[in-house]
């Protein structure tokens, strides 16, 4: 951040998408003590409620990193717009920490960190470079939980209080991936070269860390009825239209041979879960954690 900045008399509005952003944030505050009714009980099987406390965890070590890393950016991009955009991050992702505490504690209990989500979320914390934690966080880790959040939803609408939960904070994190969407077409074009590059490497660690990491889950996702290979074209699909609407690619990495790669191992569980069906197996999904 520029210090001269902070000291200039003139108001400059650069980003008036953002600045609606914020008037939004204050529309949808919501207080997550009082919103939900937290006495409600959350019936599920007990493979199903285990499974989904695994896959929620990843989420809450997420919200954690989320919420260091839009505080810190606070610090290091120079538009006031995008500064009161985060602040008002800030304080959502507390709420996020706090409500999938709750979750997680009514469903079973946090579960150790998944080691690969660990790897990425210490990198997208500990990284010092603005456009790198704007790409990382907030356009790539941002719209992966979203989508998770879709996908459980469905998964789970046995359950009130998850729906009402995730509503809420679905809400949010659309408006964070926003923030991205909005400022980065910006940044990106002051950027230089050599430094997108190493973005771009970052990008390709990132990406093959969330793999391993939904990899890791794919019996989780198994007991909550959800199709991985499915999610994953979805996902894919999601990225792309939040990329389109940057209206530049500049920065941004991506290899549809690795992704097909990706999607192959997927598609390769499905027909293994097939041949398990047919032969009248319980697969491993209902019985054992990755
Ligand atoms: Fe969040
Ligand atoms: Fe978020």
């Amino acid at each position: 951040m520029n210090i001269e900045y902070l000291f200039k008399p003139e108001i400059e509005q650069k980003f008036p998408r953002l600045e609606r952003l914020f008037e939004q944030s204050k529309e949808d505050f919501w207080n997550e003590s009082t919103v939900v009714d937290w006495s409600q009980p959350i019936d599920m099987v007990p493979e199903k409620r285990r499974a989904l406390a695994r896959v929620l965890s990843i989420i809450y070590y997420g919200e954690r990193a989320a919420l260091e890393v839009s505080a810190q950016l606070i610090s290091m991009v120079d538009d006031e717009e995008c500064k009161f955009a985060l602040a008002a991050q800030v304080i959502e992702e507390a709420k996020h920490v706090s409500v999938f505490r709750r979750v997680l504690t009514k469903l079973d209990q946090i579960h150790p960190v998944d080691p690969w989500s660990k790897r990425l979320l210490a990198d997208l914390v500990l990284v010092k470079d603005t456009v790198a934690k704007l790409i990382g966080m907030q356009l790539i880790v941002e719209n992966v939980a979203n989508h998770l959040f879709v996908e459980i939803g469905r998964a789970c609408e046995e359950a009130p209080l998850l729906s009402e939960v995730l509503k809420y904070v679905a809400r949010d994190e659309k408006k964070h991936t926003g923030i991205a969407a909005i400022y980065l077409p910006k940044v990106l074009e002051r950027t230089s070269t050599l430094r997108l590059e190493f973005i771009k490497l970052r990008q390709v660690y990132w990406s093959f860390c969330l793999d391993r990491t939904i990899y890791n889950h794919r019996y989780d996702a198994d007991a909550l009825g959800i199709d991985l290979f499915d999610a994953m074209i979805k996902g894919i699909k999601a990225q792309e239209r939040l990329v389109e609407s940057m209206g530049t690619r500049r920065g941004i990495w991506k290899n549809r041979f690795l992704e097909s790669l990706s999607l192959r191992m997927y598609r390769k569980h499905n027909e293994e879960n097939e041949r398990r069906a047919q032969q009248g197996q319980k697969g491993k999904a209902w019985t054992r954690a990755a």
